[in-house]
């Protein structure tokens, strides 16, 4: 038997207002919640069971995942009064877990794709007496994260914080978010109050001496937090750059979903995933986007790299690059909603109100606003005299 802790508490506030409803594990990410693709791998890896570590929308992953049986897991559930940080999640989870002190535990940040060899890192765990193995991997650019060098051996040196100065760029290894932990490590998290494994677990084994393993692991590795990364893992998965058992449907440009309509006019390509019951019109190109439940693309509409919410509207002719729509909102006509844009959700765009180029039709007779947005006199409604 081996157990794994997944943490899906976190409240995804970098990809809001997707998550506004939806925890992040739950987003659809290739045509299934997030999480089906980690659970399909774990189980893949010879998990038998999953206690997941929920605070944020607790309530909702149940509902979709039950038991575990259709995934061949078994699944536990374990809410905390008070979000408690990746560390004191992980302690209160524990609670569930079956396996004697020296056993490894496996544990799961909810947002990050890879394809690590889970068995490896687990079964490399056990043969070196490590306390706790980390999963690391190599960015490109490691300013915004915090490094975690190693010797030789694997044995992890210091978690520094992200680096302030070029000088304090010491490696290129980050933390990946899987570790393996053996039970009793856990055992001696402090209990009820907020803790993380980051900051204070890990730093303090550090300090006793305790040995922590790094495994530097260069398989493709994404951390979908933000919009950016998670439009990409999405067709990264589509695609087939990354695998997962748990793809509903053949590796391809686009992957669309049953109950979808799509006009044999339209274009799709790039990894786009078209959800149950959405609507893609005649001569619109969707680009490597996520087109969730319900949503409508609008005739002649360009949609790239975005995330449209689930029964959210894209008008006639619009165009969005890189841009995340809310859940029910909708963009009117002909609106160019540039890279990094956020449409609440049930936000209504009237038709062209965000242009980047000259509106097509002209503006309608001006407003009786003034630029400060005080009334002109003549339009003010008059006041009535008190006799
Ligand atoms: P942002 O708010 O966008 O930073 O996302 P996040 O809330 O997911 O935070 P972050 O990416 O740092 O969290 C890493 C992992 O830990 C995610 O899988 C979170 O769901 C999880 N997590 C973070 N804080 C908590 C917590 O207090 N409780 C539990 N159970 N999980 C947590």
């Amino acid at each position: 038997m081996t157990e794994a802790i997944l943490l899906v508490g976190g409240q995804g506030s970098r990809l809001r207002p997707l998550t506004s409803h939806t925890p992040k594990p739950l987003l659809p990410v290739a045509g299934v919640p997030f999480l089906a693709h980690q659970l399909a791998r774990a189980a893949a890896a010879g998990v038998t069971r999953v206690v997941f570590a929920t605070s944020y929308l607790a309530g909702l992953f149940e509902p979709h995942f039950g038991d575990g049986a259709r995934f061949g897991l078994r699944l536990e559930y374990e809410t905390e009064a008070e979000p408690l940080g990746t560390g004191g999640a992980i302690r209160n989870a524990a609670r569930r877990l079956r396996c004697g002190p020296g056993e490894p535990v496996l544990v799961f940040n909810g947002d990050i794709l890879s394809g690590l060899d889970i068995a490896a890192l687990r079964e490399g765990h056990r043969a070196s007496g490590a306390a706790v193995t980390l999963h690391l991997t190599r960015v490109p650019d490691p300013r915004a994260f915090g490094l975690v060098p190693t010797d030789a051996d694997g044995r992890v040196l210091a978690f520094l914080e992200k680096p302030g100065s070029p000088e304090q760029i010491v490696t290129d290894q980050i933390n990946a978010g899987c570790y393996v932990f053996t039970r009793s490590v856990i055992d001696r998290i402090p209990v009820g109050r907020a803790v993380s494994v980051e900051r204070e677990t890990f730093p303090g084994l550090l300090a006793s001496g305790v040995p922590v393993r790094g495994v530097v692991d260069d398989t493709y590795w994404l951390d979908l937090g933000t919009p950016a990364a998670f439009v990409k893992g999405s067709a990264d998965l589509v695609r087939g750059i990354v695998s997962s058992p748990a793809l509903p449907g053949p590796v391809g440009d686009a992957l669309v979903l049953p109950g979808a309509r799509v006009h044999p006019g339209a274009a799709l390509g790039g990894g786009t995933v078209v959800g149950e019951g959405a609507e893609i019109a005649d001569g619109s190109v969707v680009e490597g986007s996520v087109v969730l439940p319900g949503a409508l693309i609008g005739a002649g509409a360009r949609v790239r790299r975005s995330v449209i919410g689930r029964h959210a509207v894209v008008g006639t002719d619009a165009t969005l690059d890189a841009v995340v729509v809310g859940d029910g909102a909708e963009v009117g006509a002909g609106n160019e909603l540039p890279s990094g844009v956020r449409v609440g959700c049930g936000v209504r765009l009237a038709p062209e109100a965000v242009r980047l180029s000259a509106a097509p039709t002209p503006c309608a007779a001006p407003s009786p606003f003034t630029l400060s947005g005080v009334p002109h006199a003549s339009s003010a409604v008059p006041r009535t005299r008190s006799a």
